[in-house]
């Protein structure tokens, strides 16, 4: 069984898949970024999960608060780094927003995709692994382990990206049916 979702706002795919108890296994990209690298991973990873029959939708996090993760379904964190170590300028509401009105997170299921450079060796990819402690710490579930990606590697995000992407969809397969928080 599918579904047809359009949302010309951000970049929806929208061929979502019916679980066999009739939930959408839909997953909401939230992109953190300074120059768009992030951005370009974010939506091959978009393509590739609505390749699978997941509904994904790419949402830049520019002025968003955490009213963001009652959205039903999974969500991937997809942020790079700046300044020292911090998550950059579109993010930094939505970061300050977890950590101020700490939200029940606990049934979010979420995946984080970090973008860095390792010549920033104290501060690697801290951009994700930030947004990784603050939804941990506010009782959400991370499925998989954090994607690395290492601008000063010569790989694209997107490349790394898709190889990471099928064992994280295996753990988003497995995961208990993601409701609204
Ligand atoms: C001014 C500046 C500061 C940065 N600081 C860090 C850092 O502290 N840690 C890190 O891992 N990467 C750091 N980076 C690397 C970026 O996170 C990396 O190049 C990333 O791919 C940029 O993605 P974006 O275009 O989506 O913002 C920094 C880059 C710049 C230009």
């Amino acid at each position: 069984m599918y579904y047809i979702a359009c949302d010309l706002a951000n970049m929806h795919y929208s061929r979502g898949r019916l679980g066999g108890d009739g939930v959408a296994l839909d997953v909401t990209i939230l992109v953190g970024t300074m120059t768009g690298t992030a951005d370009l991973g974010a939506q091959d990873v978009g393509g590739a999960l609505g390749a699978e029959g997941i509904a994904a939708e790419v949402v830049q996090m520019d002025g968003l608060d955490a009213g963001v993760f009652t959205r039903n379904g999974a969500f991937l964190i997809c942020s790079s780094t700046y300044g020292q170590g911090d998550v950059p300028d579109n993010a930094q509401a939505l970061f300050n927003a977890l950590e101020t009105a700490k939200p029940d997170l606990s049934r979010v299921a979420y995946g984080v995709i970090a973008l860095g450079d390792r010549t920033y060796a104290q501060t690697f990819c801290f951009g994700g692994k930030r947004f990784d402690a603050a939804l941990a710490a506010l009782g959400a579930r991370r499925l998989g382990d954090i994607m690395l990606h290492d601008a000063s590697a010569g790989t694209m995000p997107e490349e790394v990206a898709l190889d990471w992407l099928p064992g994280w969809i295996e753990h988003l397969r497995q995961a208990p049916g993601q409701e609204a928080a």
